[in-house]
């Protein structure tokens, strides 16, 4: 059978360049000659998560937060099955390894290890330490209920505020120490395995309603000079956290206070075992300023993100929560923490229906992962931020997506660490985008019907969604649903632009099968994409 274009770079020859990169010899797992271990790596910018040695694509699912007990997981392996997902990430709760002092109980994270390993799912494990969406609700009790010992952040007035300082020492001392408790367990018991991937240390820090701390400690280092390292990142002179920031010192100081505190705390961890680590943001408006008392201040927020790079060197990437279901505050959002310095990584998002397309548009910018909150059986949900109920339709709004790229996801994540990629999710006003591609640009409508050239109306509801990667100079593939693609040159320059070939395919065990060229009526008005999983490799030509 012919086949189109040139090969793809072998996977393997991918992982190499990746390892060549990392400028070092690939990390194996405690004990030699097992699996690597999984890293981030960079490459022009461009970002994969490797695990066993290869680029992975997190198709991914968040459990709910209290889903972490041996009890609820048979009503979680069915919602991850359903979806196709090959990632659960759920928590791990420091009240639930260390209940008294010093004495710890992993047994929660042996079950779920076990249980991800006979179910064939990797896991991200989320340590819910002194934050948690701010608060220190997951804390023990001898954490939680000891104000002295642990003391709370305190306001202007000299109130005290629900939060836990990033101030105290004691606190700090004891979330690192039951955290790196947590990471030997983890490598003693999956240092060969890897079926956990990445860890996410703390949940959405930060303080709403108050911007920092104002105890006597916070106090008397915001009196003080800004740390070096972060002069430098941010190419400003010394002073001051004041003279420096202006209006904005309160919430950087805090921001600076709070990644120190969490960098403390992965840096000990992965010294004892060195998995990827990220901190998720409650994010703020993406399009307007925002006071900063009515959002999370000092956690990774769009504004500081310098800061939280500046200060907390072991976090490999900032990650945002995204509920947005407006289209641009959606986009706005990942246009924030897409940076050649920044994996995209999206966590968290809504798991209601109109929140699916924006898979593509996010795997699309070259993400490592996408996971919808919320996915299991327990009968939770957290409208209006996601879906009222986990219907059969709000599954299958996910489904379909992971089914499709399930079978390349490795294909999928290499390419994107080599060559360009692009998404679109459709948008709610607008019917039809343009797709700058280099040479050639896509137009992507939604709502036509397959035949002809009417007006794109745009679909019943939003649900439209198309990736694209560069394979080649004129080469691209190119997947979606609900939306037609045509290709076309991006100047004409005399020249005009016609297909050259339009395989179907899939890829499979790594390598391109081929199924069918598309011609006639399947490429005479663009390429359309319905409700069917279909992947194609598109060449392009001039005459
Ligand atoms: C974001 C948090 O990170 C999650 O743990 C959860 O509380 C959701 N918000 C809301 O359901």
């Amino acid at each position: 059978m012919e086949r189109m274009g040139r090969a793809l770079p072998s996977i393997l020859a991918v992982a190499a360049a990746a390892s060549m990169l990392a400028g070092a010899a690939p990390a194996r797992a405690q004990g030699g000659g097992e699996a690597e271990m999984p890293r981030l790596v960079r490459r022009d910018g461009r970002f994969a998560l490797m695990v066993d040695g290869r680029p992975f694509l997190v198709l991914g699912a968040q459990a709910n937060n209290s889903s972490n007990y041996p009890a609820m997981l048979p009503m979680v392996w069915p919602a991850i099955e359903r979806l196709h997902a090959n990632t659960l990430e759920i928590p791990v709760a420091w009240e639930q390894v260390e209940p008294r002092e010093g004495r710890f109980d992993f047994s929660w994270v042996d079950t779920v290890v076990a249980q991800a390993r006979e179910h064939r799912v990797r896991l991200v494990l989320l340590w819910f330490g002194t934050w948690k969406n701010t608060g220190p609700a997951y804390t023990p009790e001898w954490v939680k209920l000891d104000n002295r010992r642990f003391p709370r952040m305190i306001d202007a007035e000299g109130a005290t505020h629900y939060a836990l300082s990033p101030h105290a020492r004691s606190t700090l001392d004891a979330d690192r120490r039951a955290f790196v408790a947590f990471m030997r367990h983890l490598r003693q018991i999956d240092g060969t395995r890897h079926t956990v991937i990445m860890v996410q240390p703390e949940n959405e820090t930060g303080t709403y309603g108050l911007v920092r701390d104002h105890s006597p400690a916070a106090e008397a280092l915001f009196r003080g000079p800004v740390p070096d390292a972060l002069l430098r990142r941010l190419g400003k002179a010394p002073g001051s956290w004041a003279q420096v920031f202006g209006r904005d010192a309160d919430e950087f100081f805090h921001a600076w206070s709070i990644a120190s505190y969490v960098n403390e705390v992965a840096q000990a961890g992965k010294a004892v075992y060195p998995l990827p680590m990220y901190a998720n943001a409650s994010v703020m408006d993406p399009l307007h300023p925002q006071d900063p008392k009515t959002y999370s201040s000092g956690g990774p927020t769009r504004t500081v993100l310098d800061v939280w790079k500046a200060a907390a060197p072991a976090i490999d990437l900032l990650a945002p929560d995204i509920y947005a279901r407006d289209h641009r505050e959606y986009l706005a959002h990942l246009d924030h923490y897409t940076r050649p310095d920044n994996a995209l990584f999206v966590p968290e998002t809504g798991n209601d229906r109109v929140h699916a397309r924006f898979f593509f548009e996010v795997i699309g910018r070259g993400a490592i992962g996408f996971a919808p909150f919320g996915f299991d059986l327990t009968g939770y949900s957290n409208a209006p931020l996601g879906a009222p109920v986990l219907d059969d339709s709000t599954f299958e709004a996910f489904a379909m997506n992971y089914r499709l790229f399930a079978p390349m996801a490795r294909e999928w994540a290499a390419i994107a660490l080599e060559h360009r990629t692009w998404g679109a999710a459709e948008p709610t006003d607008v019917h039809e985008q343009t797709l700058p591609l280099g040479r050639w640009k896509a137009t992507v409508s939604y709502g036509r019907p397959q035949f002809g050239f009417p007006p794109a109306p745009g679909n019943s509801t939003p649900r439209g969604g198309v990736a694209i990667a560069q394979l080649g100079p004129d080469e691209f593939l190119v997947t979606g649903y609900h939306a037609r693609v045509a290709f076309d040159l991006a100047q004409a320059a005399g020249r005009h632009a016609i297909v050259a070939r339009v395989e179907e395919g899939e890829y499979r065990d790594g390598a391109w099968r081929f199924r069918r060229v598309w011609n006639g009526d399947q490429t005479d008005y663009g390429l359309n994409f319905t409700a069917l999983p279909q992947v194609l490799r598109v060449r392009m030509a001039t005459y």
